[in-house]
């Protein structure tokens, strides 16, 4: 499990960069982590390296935005407010996390349960608070 400590916003948007650049559709990207522990701040990081002009916003109230623009569309959903995978089908969600066609990044991802079944992997990215300034992010696979 790779953990990076990270000293600043900057810092974190500079890893979600990294990761962006080397993204590829129909990945899934499952962001965990507290509120303020830095998922929105790499998801910035994360449209700019795939290429898109686009400026993220916070989509804790619009549950999804679209970043086109770059070398594959970005879907970032947030989670937080559904209850579980029922209201995620509700709300038409789903597809994002199953059969994306550019990237999915979602935020708050344990509101998804993902079945054996699902036909795609979803990368899990989690934050955590350690002070004021410092985040620590552990990914799946090794982070560039
Ligand atoms: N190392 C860091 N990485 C990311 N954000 C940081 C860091 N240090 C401080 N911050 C601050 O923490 C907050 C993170 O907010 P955000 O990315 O919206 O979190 P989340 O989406 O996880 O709720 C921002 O106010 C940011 O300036
Ligand atoms: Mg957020």
């Amino acid at each position: 499990m790779p953990t990076v400590l990270t000293h600043s916003s900057a810092e974190t948007e500079d890893l979600g960069e990294r990761l962006g650049r080397l993204a590829a559709p129909g990945e899934i990207y499952g962001l965990s982590g507290d509120l303020g522990a830095g998922k929105t701040a790499f998801v910035r990081g994360f449209v700019r390296g795939v290429g898109s002009p686009r400026r993220v916003h916070s989509p804790t109230f619009a549950l999804l935005h679209e970043y086109p623009g770059g070398r594959c569309t970005v879907h970032h959903l947030d989670l937080y407010r559904l209850a579980g995978p029922e209201e995620i089908r509700g709300a038409g969600l789903d597809e994002y996390l199953l059969a994306p066609e550019g990237v999915t990044l979602a935020e708050w991802i344990e509101r998804w349960t993902a079945a054996a079944s699902d036909p795609r992997p979803i990368r899990r990215i989690q934050f955590r608070s350690v002070d004021e300034h410092r985040r620590e992010i552990t990914h799946d696979d090794p982070l560039p």
